[in-house]
């Protein structure tokens, strides 16, 4: 089969360990089963894996890719959910201490075929092409988690969503809008505050501005850059969502203002099948797609790899396989 793997690392020229080529068809283990790719997404994490962030050098070659849609051995039409829990593991998928994703231990997404366990399989609805669905598996539902389940905040509430051209917190910024809930944004980037807003944020603001009020809740991936701010737009009580530290790890705490406001900070990661069936669900009745940026041919990878290094996207890029 066709796959885009990664087959070396390098922290300074990671592409230089991506093969696009032909590897081994997938040999189920015992209770998994095989998809026909139709379609694949890429995210950072392909390029951290190549990087060596999250991989053992042991497992190369490893097929990369954490998203995908495509049909399943009974003909339907499926979404894949990344998330590999331990045998017998029956709790929330994202707590299991010993769960990977795909591509990390098990050969991922990027390919024509991919070997699942039968549980990761969720429905794909009719109205989302194989292109959108493979694009919510992991950024989309880091953010559907992070807003419905540990956001805990309610329809009509104000939310702050930090860094808001993200892939995650743009995410964020359409599932909050498209659910009632009033979104300022903060971005570095006067053209990605206006996509912001054309996503249904009511307004958008320059890093470390002053709000016109305190809000319920803060979405945060940025880190270090943008956390003091988060915390100082906080109504004393309310709740700091995490799930993410592109701009560095070690801010100073502010443990003052954590417990004299009795503030919440919730660390969010990926999401459970159920979620995604949820989220699934939501798109499909809210009209809310994933903004992709390019479709190209899983054979042109190296091109989509490329475009993501250099940052020149807006949206997902999608591989097609057939
Ligand atoms: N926990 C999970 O399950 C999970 C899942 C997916 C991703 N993540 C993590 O979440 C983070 C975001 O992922 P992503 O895919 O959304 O990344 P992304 O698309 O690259 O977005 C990161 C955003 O952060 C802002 N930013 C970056 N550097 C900054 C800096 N120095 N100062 C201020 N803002 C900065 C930018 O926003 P503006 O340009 O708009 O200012 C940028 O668009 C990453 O750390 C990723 O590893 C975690």
């Amino acid at each position: 089969m066709l796959a885009a793997a990664a087959t070396s690392i390098s922290r300074d020229d990671p592409l230089s360990g991506l093969a696009v080529g032909e590897r081994p068809d997938p040999d189920p283990r015992e209770g998994w089963t095989v998809v026909t790719v139709r379609a694949a997404s890429l995210n950072h994490h392909d390029l951290w894996t190549l990087r060596g962030v999250g991989i053992d050098k042991e497992r190369l070659p490893i097929v990369l890719g954490c998203d995908a849609a495509g049909i399943d051995e009974d003909g339907n039409e499926v979404i894949v959910h990344s998330v590999v829990t331990t045998d017998g593991w029956t709790g929330d998928d994202t707590l299991d201490p010993r769960r990977s994703l795909l591509s990390e231990v098990y050969d991922g997404t990027l390919a024509e075929l991919v070997a699942v366990p039968r549980r990761n399989l969720v429905p794909k609805p009719r109205a989302l092409s194989f292109e959108e669905a493979a694009c919510l598996p992991t950024a989309w539902l880091t953010a559907y988690r992070m807003l419905f389940t540990n956001g805990a905040v309610k329809p009509g509430d104000t939310v702050l969503v930090q860094g808001a051209g993200g892939g995650v917190a743009s995410a964020v910024v359409m599932l909050a809008a498209s659910t009632g809930y009033r979104v300022w944004v903060t971005s570095r980037s006067e053209d990605k505050r206006a996509r912001a807003l054309e996503f249904g944020a009511d307004q958008a603001f320059e890093p470390g501005a002053r709000l016109p009020e305190r809000v319920d809740c803060v979405f945060e991936t940025v880190g270090e850059s943008t956390w003091s701010h988060s915390l100082k737009s906080l109504r004393p009580g309310g709740t700091l969502v995490v799930s993410g530290a592109t701009s560095g790890s070690e801010p100073s705490a502010e443990l003052n203002r954590v417990f004299f406001l009795q503030l919440r900070i919730i660390g969010s990661t990926m999401g459970t099948r159920s979620e995604l069936a949820a989220l699934t669900r939501l798109c499909e009745m809210s009209g809310v797609r994933p903004p992709i940026d390019r479709v190209l041919p899983l054979s042109d990878a190296r091109e989509g790899f490329q475009a993501m290094l250099d940052g020149d996207l807006f949206g997902k890029i999608v591989f097609k396989t057939s």
